[in-house]
């Protein structure tokens, strides 16, 4: 699968968040200081739910939002395709999954499969879904970090676009999730950023599970 070649114009990008939104903030952050050369714009967040933090970003920024709730919908495919419906609307080139705590369906994947990327607190293929940090600490592993991978069917199985490690510390053991989660997270904003840039910036190809930074050769 490809992405579309390079163009100048900036590469669209709606997020989806769930919490407190630092992965958003990078984007924003690096977006703003460099809002010609990045190449690519954030033109939506979405959330599915209201009052985090994620949102208040957004809107700070002066950014369209929008909260799709599972339980305003029927069903689990009516939220997806609610969803998917309310992020399309936006025409996003690329979708952004920064923090957010929803396993799309098959209508968000039919439409955004190949552009829709996670970023996970963990090295993945180990330890995925919502518990990473957790259940690395506690399997006693000395290295962890997070993965940015594209989206497919499963829970965080998809190709990866790039990985950052992080040591686990005496200090972690004893202090548990959250402080090794705040370190890890140190790293996954660069991470993500700088694999939003690229994608963004010099274009893609997936093969497979091989997902190729630039358009090597076409
Ligand atoms: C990140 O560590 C992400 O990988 C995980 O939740 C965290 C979101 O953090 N799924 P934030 O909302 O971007 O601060």
């Amino acid at each position: 699968m490809a992405s579309p070649p390079p163009s100048t114009a900036p590469a669209r990008l709606v997020v989806l968040v769930s919490g407190s939104g630092t992965n958003l903030q990078a984007l924003l952050d690096a977006i703003g200081d460099d809002p010609e050369g990045f190449g690519a714009q954030i033109v939506a967040v979405g959330a599915d739910r209201s009052g985090i933090a994620g949102l208040e970003r957004a809107e700070r920024a002066g950014l369209p939002t929008f909260v799709c709730r599972v339980k305003d919908h029927a069903t689990r495919e009516e939220w997806d395709a609610a969803l998917a419906a309310e992020t399309a609307g936006y025409h996003p080139d690329l979708v952004v999954s920064a923090g957010f705590m929803k396993i799309v369906g098959k209508e968000f994947l039919a439409r955004f499969g190949g552009r829709f990327i996670n970023t996970h607190p963990a090295l993945l293929p180990s330890f995925p879904g919502a518990h990473g940090v957790r259940d690395a600490l506690a399997y006693g592993v000395k290295v962890t970090g997070c993965t940015v991978h594209f989206v497919d069917d499963g829970v965080d199985t998809g190709p990866i676009i790039a990985q950052g490690v992080v040591e686990v510390t005496e200090e972690d053991t004893a202090e548990g999730e959250a402080a090794l989660h705040e370190r890890i997270k140190e790293i996954e904003r660069k991470l993500l950023v700088e694999a939003v840039r690229r994608l963004a910036r010099d274009g893609y190809r997936i093969e497979g599970r091989k997902v190729h930074l630039g358009h090597v050769g076409e």
